[in-house]
């Protein structure tokens, strides 16, 4: 008799988000004349840019064409979407990535979840309290993470860093020593940042132990303060600890549209052993690649075209997340984030614990947000929303907000 992979059977409960859905879509079942606003999920509103849609009827055309259709697509992507990426992500930023260090997929939540499959499953890894659950989910079916204790919501096999208001929503580097440090900044989902001169105590961290730092920069788009890096290898030695993952989800509104990319930089090694030979194996054997149409929409987000346009689009989130923050700190709320990123963390009023205000927020106001422990133990008594609304809509709830009282 066949056996299934019991570690997903540890897993509790769904997905954040499916949870999330399915409670809605029974408060609207049961509430079909309310009109809900949704601040929930990270995902965007505003159509492609332009420039994106240009390039994607321009590449639907090629592949109607016997002489420029395409079928698979280069293992690590079209070499024209990773010179765009190398020139205009990296090379605009002093830093230099060669072209096969850059691998291109169907986005960085793929590959923040199939990262793991070149690690041992004895390595411990370390994450942020609240996190981002898709790297925990993951690990715990790779079978790294131990057993689940419901007491203290947390797995045996994994370093909490917890991230509360008291360190200003930044890890402190760990006092037991992880294998696999899961960094994200500008963070999901407290929306804070951490400066260049913080993040290099934790390039140099790994270095001293050993470890690699898996750096989710998929929000790296909404820096607006000066000394915020946009990629960790802004750092001194980052080549020799870290893999950057990158999305194209937040920056250009491809959340369904569906491409993203990893860095692993040739330096960075077990022993002799190359993380790019690994990941190159991995990617040849179990992806067949970004479609040809998606990557070159991908690549028209570096023209001057789609790089105007989609700051356009960024610095309209970023007003919504400025309404949001400044309406509740005028309410009274404790709010964070919202200036270098698309989240706003607030701390939940009355005492109340964070599935408790998503209730009575989805029941008095109709607005859907994500309960801060969702994202782990530290996240309770906390409430995430994302400013990738409607300008009107994300008006609108606040004006409700603000009506409870
Ligand atoms: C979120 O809401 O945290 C994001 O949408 C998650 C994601 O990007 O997958």
């Amino acid at each position: 008799m066949f056996k299934v992979n019991e570690n997903y059977l540890k897993l509790p409960g769904s997905y954040l988000f499916s949870n999330i859905g399915k409670k809605v879509r029974a408060f609207t079942e049961a509430n079909p004349d309310k009109k809900i606003i949704r601040l929930g999920i990270g995902d965007v509103t505003l159509p492609l840019a332009p420039a994106v849609i240009d390039a994607l009827h321009k590449a639907t055309d090629e592949m109607a064409v016997q002489e420029t259709f395409k079928g698979y697509s280069p293992d690590l992507g079209y070499e024209f979407l990773r010179s765009a990426i190398a020139k205009n992500d990296y090379k605009a930023r002093g830093v230099t990535i060669a072209l096969d260090e850059i691998f291109i997929s169907d986005g960085a939540k793929s590959d923040s979840g199939n990262i793991g499959d070149i690690f041992d499953v004895n390595n411990k890894i370390a994450v942020c309290d609240p996190v981002y659950p898709v790297y925990v989910d993951t690990n715990v079916m790779a079978g790294r993470c131990g057993e689940y204790d419901p007491v203290t919501e947390r797995w045996s096999n994994v370093i909490y860093m917890p991230c509360t208001k008291e360190n200003n929503f930044a890890p402190k580097l760990p006092e037991e020593t992880p294998d696999i440090i899961y960094l994200c900044f500008p963070n999901n989902p407290t929306g804070s940042a951490i400066t260049k001169a913080e993040l290099q105590k934790w390039v140099d961290y790994a270095l001293e132990k050993g470890a690699v730092i898996i750096y989710d920069a998929a929000y790296e788009a909404y820096i607006s303060e000066e000394d915020v890096p946009h990629t960790i290898y802004e750092c001194e030695g980052a080549k020799r600890c870290a893999i950057e993952l990158r999305s194209f989800s937040k920056n250009a509104g491809f959340t369904g549209t569906r491409l993203g990319f990893t860095v692993i930089p040739k330096e960075l090694k077990s022993g002799d052993v190359m993380l790019n030979s690994l990941w190159a194996r991995r990617h040849g054997t179990k992806f067949n690649g970004a479609p040809y149409i998606i990557q070159r929409a991908g690549e028209a987000v570096y023209s001057e075209e789609g790089k105007k346009q989609t700051k356009e689009q960024i610095a309209y989130y970023m007003n919504n997340a400025k309404v949001i923050r400044e309406g509740l700190a005028g309410a009274g709320y404790s709010v964070s984030g919202g200036v270098n990123a698309p989240y706003i963390w607030l701390k939940t009023p009355d005492e109340m614990n964070s599935w408790q205000f998503f209730d009575y927020l989805l029941q008095e106001a109709n607005v859907v947000g994500t309960p801060g422990s969702g994202f782990g133990p530290s996240g309770e008594g906390y409430f995430r929303l994302t400013a990738f609304g409607s300008y009107e809509s994300t008006l609108e709830a606040i004006e409700r907000i603000k009506r409870l009282g």
